[in-house]
């Protein structure tokens, strides 16, 4: 576990392209925090801001962070720090967690011993929360949970992050539209999934397994790559020993992953990818990601927005002028595709509500202005 103003390996970003969800909402109960409004907290509070770090006056907030596992997660943190800042009238604490619940739970009781303004959490797995939610509670601590959800515990004030199971029944909606475009019949699939028991992992995994089972695809194995580079490279060199010759479907559940898994395929000599034998699926959309796709390695990339930290700062400056805040906040998600062969999918998301979403063929411009 590591404390302190921890910066990560990707791309920084200045300014968010969150707000309300046009591709990926679901049942969202309250009106959502928009981009136009996350900005101008920003600007108000940049103003209010200089006036209390003269003075010394700032909001303390503890942020409990994942780790630091992948672009996307390098991405989250400079959001969150870049808006929570001292310019912004904000003494952020940050916590790099390293992927362990345990050091997770310890940073947020040590948040509320210490007795800090606000919490922030991107809670590793989604369940364990209640007890250590009551504790803040009790101690009269706003707690905003960002990117993954706590499904266990409502004693939060605010969430904002990804319909994870949206972005896996796009995957699969792609697939089935992109298979029967290329004339092909048999779907054989090879799964890397993230962190198990974290939301990502169980919605992503629950949205596309909805579309292998519906459609009868062949699912040969599934193993977790912990959404590390490492971790899919580990499981897909085991995969392309055990599956030789056997499959046409690889599906990653981030970039980090894919690009470990690229480099086994490589070393294995299994070709991918738009030209290749197997059709290679990520999530995340970071611009590494997005490189792959352009390269023609990655098939089809499903956005997982990383970008938060103007929606914290937005909920922060809220809660301090009493107002009320929607309890969920959905961020707005492309997809990204390889070719120019299908115009959109058409799917039903998690909500149940039939969507026509468009795929965008990835260019520089796009990767140019990612994070
Ligand atoms: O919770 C978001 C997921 O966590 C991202 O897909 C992944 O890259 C990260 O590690």
């Amino acid at each position: 576990m590591t404390v302190g103003a921890l910066a990560g390996c990707g791309s920084s970003s200045g300014s968010s392209s969150s707000g309300s969800s046009t591709a990926a909402q679901a049942d969202t109960t309250a009106a959502d925090v928009t981009t136009e409004s996350a900005d101008e907290a920003v600007s108000a509070l940049t103003e209010a801001g200089d006036t209390a770090a003269a003075s010394g006056d700032l909001i303390t907030v503890g942020f409990a962070q994942v780790g630091h596992e992948s672009d996307w997660r390098t991405a989250s943190t400079n959001s969150v720090q870049a808006a929570l800042s001292k310019e912004n009238g904000i003494d952020l604490q940050f916590v790099d967690c390293d992927n362990d619940s345990a050091a997770q739970l310890d940073a947020v009781r040590n948040f509320i011993q210490q007795g800090v303004d606000y919490i922030v959490i991107d809670p590793i797995v989604s369940t364990g929360w209640d007890t250590v939610l009551t504790e803040a509670e009790d101690a009269d601590i706003p707690v905003i949970v960002i990117d993954r959800t706590i499904d266990d515990s409502d004693k939060y004030t605010a969430w904002v992050g990804s319909e994870f199971t949206n972005e896996g029944l796009a995957a699969g909606a792609w697939l089935k539209a992109y298979a029967e475009a290329k004339g092909i019949s048999d779907l054989n699939i090879l799964e890397i999934t993230g962190t198990t028991g974290s939301s990502a992992e169980i919605g992503r995994t629950k949205g596309f397994h909805q579309y292998i089972d519906d459609n009868g695809w062949n699912l040969l194995d599934s193993q977790t790559g912990d959404f590390t580079q490492d971790g899919g490279q580990q499981v897909m060199e085991s995969y392309v020993k055990s599956y030789a010759g056997q499959f046409n479907v690889v599906i990653c559940q981030n970039d980090n992953e894919a690009f470990g898994a690229i480099d086994a395929m490589d070393a294995a000599g299994v070709s991918y990818g738009v030209d290749g034998d197997v059709i290679l699926i990520s999530f995340d959309a970071c611009s590494a990601g997005l490189t792959d796709v352009l390269a023609g390695k990655i098939n089809a990339d499903f956005q997982c927005n990383p970008l938060q930290g103007p929606d914290c700062l937005n909920l922060i400056q809220k809660l301090e002028a009493g107002e009320e805040v929607p309890k969920q906040t959905f961020m707005a998600e492309p997809w990204y595709v390889a070719e120019d062969i299908l115009p959109n999918i058409t799917y039903t998301n998690n909500a149940g509500e039939e969507v026509t979403e468009d795929l965008i063929v990835v260019d520089q411009s796009i990767i140019d202005a990612d994070y």
